[in-house]
């Protein structure tokens, strides 16, 4: 196999954490890879790319030039899906001009629609489900000698904790570390637990070499991700560690190394992981909370296991022990299966109440197969969805700005994460509660920390100066 002749000779290549010219070197066959759907997914990529590299493939950023063309998917709401079709009738087309193009279909959606996919998506060659990308190389050859290939099994034990991932798309300042994977929680409206399988955490000194690697390799923070991170338990004999544990133990690798995590789990978030967060300076304060509703009666039916008090008593203690400018931010659900415009306004009323900095706010989508689709009706009309979603989206826009401007005029200390969107002689980069800064560039680097004072913000973007 090209794996065994390149692996040693060009060690130091597969080692690089960004793409470099080398590469082409490196792999006869071209792979291009693109990602939909949260961190994990993204994170997912980079392990399979570092799987199919020691297989003869480098990743190119041109479809143009690729013989594979896989599609890491995400079925999380309808409208996910619906892109994931859309780009594929897109890619179909480059099948035209290159008949040997091969496309492969990976993650959530694949391992929802199994062979259906197949069947409904002709032009796909390829079915792989998050637990089964170890077995890419076989099904590749399968693929290659002009069959279909699917392998959609999940697993209780899969962390690919040994693979060290190929950072895409990287700014060489930032990285995500997979902690853990699946979910054993059962909300009722969500698929990730019938796609991505039983929760396992993976083992703790995998993840403390990852990450002391990406700080060697000059990178600055790292973002411990999983979806329900607070759940992370690992054991070995006497060796016991928790999320706080874990936590800890990636803080202590370099002052230096910011220390960012999520999702936190309401339920689960415990007092011991907030005095973590306080006692070291760089681990971010900033929790992402998913609150979903404010009303208890759809958060029961919502199986979410909390209540509103609950919710309430988590940020109450949140800004006891980490003070009043902790950031907190949210997911939101609007019109869930049998809500009312009372249950709406307790959505709103508990926004008021807390005063997220940010939000990620969508209207429930009936997934197949999940427990509400079962056994509730999706009955609230769309246009009632879609108007009390913006009015979520309204009031978070207003107290997004009421926050952001509690930071003006203060002094932040900002990683530098790269230029900014709008202007290359601006710098962007996050304090410590997740806000985005911008400010001119000067002499500094990327990956460099700078004091910026505030001078003036939008809904979503702080605006400052180097004061070093
Ligand atoms: N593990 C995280 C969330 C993962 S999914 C948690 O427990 O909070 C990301 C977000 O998508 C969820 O928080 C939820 O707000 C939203 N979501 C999930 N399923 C949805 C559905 N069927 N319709 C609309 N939004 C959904
Ligand atoms: Fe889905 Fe709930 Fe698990 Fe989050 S905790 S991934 S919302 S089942
Ligand atoms: Fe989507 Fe799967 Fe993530 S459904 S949100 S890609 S776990």
């Amino acid at each position: 196999m090209i794996a065994e002749s390149i692996s040693g000779a060009l060690k130091e290549d597969l080692d690089e954490p960004k793409l470099s010219i080398n590469e082409n070197v490196l792999g006869t066959k071209k792979l291009y890879i693109e990602s939909y759907g949260c961190q994990m997914n993204f994170a997912d990529s980079e392990v399979v790319a570092s799987i199919l590299r020691t297989n003869g493939y480098s990743t190119t950023s041109n479809m143009e030039e690729a013989d594979l063309v896989l599609i890491n998917t995400c079925s999380i709401r309808d409208n996910a899906e619906q892109k994931v079709r859309n780009r594929l009738n897109t890619i179909n087309n480059n099948k035209k001009t290159n008949p040997n193009l091969k496309i492969g279909v990976l993650g959530c959606m694949a391992e929802r629609l199994k062979t259906q996919f197949l069947e409904e998506e002709k032009m796909v060659d390829l079915v792989v489900g998050p637990d089964a990308y170890r077995d890419l190389p076989n099904l590749l050859e399968e693929v290659n000698e002009g069959h279909k290939a699917i392998n959609v099994f999940l697993s209780r034990e899969e962390t690919y904790a040994d693979i060290s991932p190929v950072r895409i798309d990287s700014n060489g300042v930032s990285a995500f570390i997979s902690i853990m994977r699946g979910c054993d929680n059962m909300c009722s409206f969500c698929v990730v637990p019938y796609t991505r399988g039983r929760e396992r955490s993976r083992d703790p000194h995998s993840i403390l070499k990852e990450a002391k690697e990406l700080f060697e390799k000059g990178y600055k923070e790292v973002t411990l991700l999983g979806q329900n991170v607070d759940s992370y338990k690992w054991t070995n004999g006497e060796e016991h560690f928790n999320f706080a544990n874990l936590l800890s133990a990636v803080a202590e690798i370099n002052p230096e190394l910011r220390v960012r995590f999520s999702t936190s789990h309401p339920k689960d978030i415990t007092d011991e992981v907030l005095y973590t967060i306080k006692k070291y300076d760089n681990v971010c304060n900033y929790i992402h909370l998913p609150a979903q509703s404010g009303s208890s009666r759809i958060l029961d039916l919502m199986n979410r296991t909390y209540d509103r008090e609950w919710y309430l008593e988590r940020i109450s203690k949140i800004r006891e022990i980490l003070g009043e400018d902790c950031g907190v931010s949210h997911d939101l659900i609007a019109g869930f299966c049998t809500e009312t415009e009372e249950d709406h306004q307790a959505t709103l009323s508990l926004m008021d109440e807390v005063m997220f900095d940010y939000g990620y706010m969508f209207f429930y989508s009936e997934r197949p197969g999940t427990p509400a689709a079962k056994k509730l009706v999706d009955d609230v009309p769309e246009d009632v969805k879609k108007r009390r979603l913006n009015e979520i989206i309204d009031k978070q826009r207003q107290h997004s700005g009421i926050r952001n401007n509690l930071s003006v005029g203060k002094v932040h200390r900002v990683l530098i994460e790269g230029e900014s969107k709008k202007s290359n002689m601006d710098f962007a980069g996050r304090n410590d509660q997740n806000k985005v800064i911008v400010f001119p560039r000067k002499n500094y680097e990327k990956g460099q920390y700078v004091n910026v004072m505030v001078n003036s913000c939008s809904t979503g973007t702080l605006i400052g100066e180097i004061v070093d």
